[in-house]
């Protein structure tokens, strides 16, 4: 089975990779030239655990090519999966469809013979059925099918995401697209993954939904950590003991200073401009919106507060900067909300992460300095704020860490460390909702 990938991020690439560990032949097709030409010399364009192995193993199966031409690779595949970005587009939080509209638009001068035009991208309710008319109007007598395939992975856990997904879910209207995608996904028939083959519309909303489910369970635990620290309750025995309840589930019932990354925050806003469009309301979800905006702000306070109410002159080192552990994707990242908080009210920033460092370079203000260890970024520093829980800032030499400091405040705002034992070391120590 020929498949094309339009779009080599983190899902075109990442679903490319695993496609041809299933043993189809697939061709990731890109426009950013740099990031084909790093591909094809076998560097891997962003950090993503175990993707380097993967995509090495089956490129060098003659599986797995690389290419910037449509016209060389779309005639010949019998699937062809849109997984450009979908961004927020500026001003009124509606998903930007002028990538996925530019691959149709692409793809339709490139058809030859039956072919499945796959959404892979996350886009409104609504957008299959554009694909087909963009195409269908581009190319009358093509012989195509569109259907809606959305993706769930997690980045930083994203091969095994695909590889063994709680589900597959596939919108289709039409048989001949449905056994196309039942056959490309039949190696996950092993271990008896859920296929849900729904209508175009129902797969296109089922993303968004998930999305805003898991985004309202974060803000959620995030308003009862603030109730708990208001009242001396400790919010991980709340968060376990509703967890433990199977209607409830203990994921995502983690307080911290809110959901960021590349998906949440764009499909939330997304999700209520689309239900307003439709005459829909959506008012849990833009009270989650809401929430999680005044969560990074409360982060701000907390480290203002813990550092005796004033950030003027003060030196903060942060600990992590991207929006989770295992990725080094900043989009949306609560550092970026945080950080030039941080530094309006008179506060000095170093900071470290393992890889999110190039890229909130770009992304933060000029006065962030950068520090290639933990131990610097704390030197001299009246405050450590833990903003990511990567796992190296789990085995801190913490007696290290407090003799470089000139202050001693530690602000947990992962809670992974216990208050007892920090205190013990002579920290003051806060975090989150205990
Ligand atoms: N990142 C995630 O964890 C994740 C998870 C599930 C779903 N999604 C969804 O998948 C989609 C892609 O997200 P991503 O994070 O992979 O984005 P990304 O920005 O990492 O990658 C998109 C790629 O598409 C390329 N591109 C843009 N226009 C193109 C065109 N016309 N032809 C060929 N290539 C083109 C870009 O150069 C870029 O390399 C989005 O809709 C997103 O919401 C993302």
């Amino acid at each position: 089975m020929n498949v094309v990938m339009i779009g080599a991020g983190y899902v075109g690439l990442v679903s490319g990779a695993c496609f041809a560990e299933f043993g189809a032949h697939v061709t990731c097709v890109d426009v950013d030239e740099g990031k084909i030409r790093a591909l094809e010399a076998g560097r891997i364009p962003i950090y993503e655990p175990g993707l380097d192995d993967l995509v090495r193993r089956n490129t060098g199966a003659g599986r797995l090519r690389f290419s910037t031409s449509f016209a060389d690779t779309i005639g010949a595949a019998d699937l062809v999966f849109i997984a450009v970005g979908t961004p927020s587009r500026r001003g009124d939080g509606h998903a930007d469809l002028k990538y996925v509209y530019a691959a149709a638009t692409t793809i339709a001068a490139h058809l030859e013979g039956y072919t499945v035009v796959v959404d892979k991208s996350t886009v409104p309710v609504g957008t299959a059925r554009e694909v087909r008319r963009i195409i269908r109007e581009a190319r009358p007598e093509a012989d195509f099918d569109v259907a809606s395939n959305p993706e769930f992975l997690r980045e930083g856990s994203a091969i095994g995401d695909f590889m063994r997904p709680d589900r597959v879910v596939l919108g289709v209207d039409s048989p001949r697209a449905e056994a196309l995608l039942r056959e490309l996904y039949r190696p996950l028939n092993l271990i008896e993954t859920p296929v849900l083959v729904t209508d175009l519309e129902s797969a296109e909303i089922t993303k968004y939904a998930a999305n805003a489910f898991l985004a309202t369970k974060i803000s959620f635990i995030n308003e009862i950590a603030d109730l708990c620290e208001r009242t001396g309750a400790d919010v991980h025995a709340v968060a376990r003991g509703i967890g433990l309840d199977g209607r409830i589930g203990r994921k995502f019932l983690h307080p911290g200073p809110g959901f960021g990354g590349s998906c949440f925050p764009k499909d939330t806003r997304a999700l209520i401009r689309m239900a307003e469009e439709a005459g829909a309301t959506c008012r849990i979800v833009s009270s989650v919106v809401a929430v999680n905006e005044e969560q990074k702000a409360r982060m701000v306070t907390k480290i203002e507060s813990a550092l005796g109410g004033s950030l003027t002159g003060r030196r903060i080192a942060v600990l992590g900067l991207t929006f989770k552990p295992e990725t080094d994707d900043m989009r949306d990242a609560p550092a970026l909300t945080i950080l030039p908080a941080l530094l309006e009210r008179g506060a000095s920033i170093r900071a470290h992460d393992p890889q999110g460092m190039e890229e909130a370079s770009r992304e933060l203000p000029a006065a962030v300095s950068f520090c290639d260890d933990i131990y610097s970024a704390a030197t001299d520093a009246d405050a450590v704020v833990l903003l990511t829980e990567w796992n190296q800032y789990r085995g801190i030499d913490l007696a290290r860490l407090k003799a470089q400091m000139r202050g001693a405040v530690f602000v947990d705002l992962r809670n992974v460390y216990e208050r007892d034992a920090m205190e013990a070391r002579g920290f003051s120590y806060h975090c989150v909702g205990r």
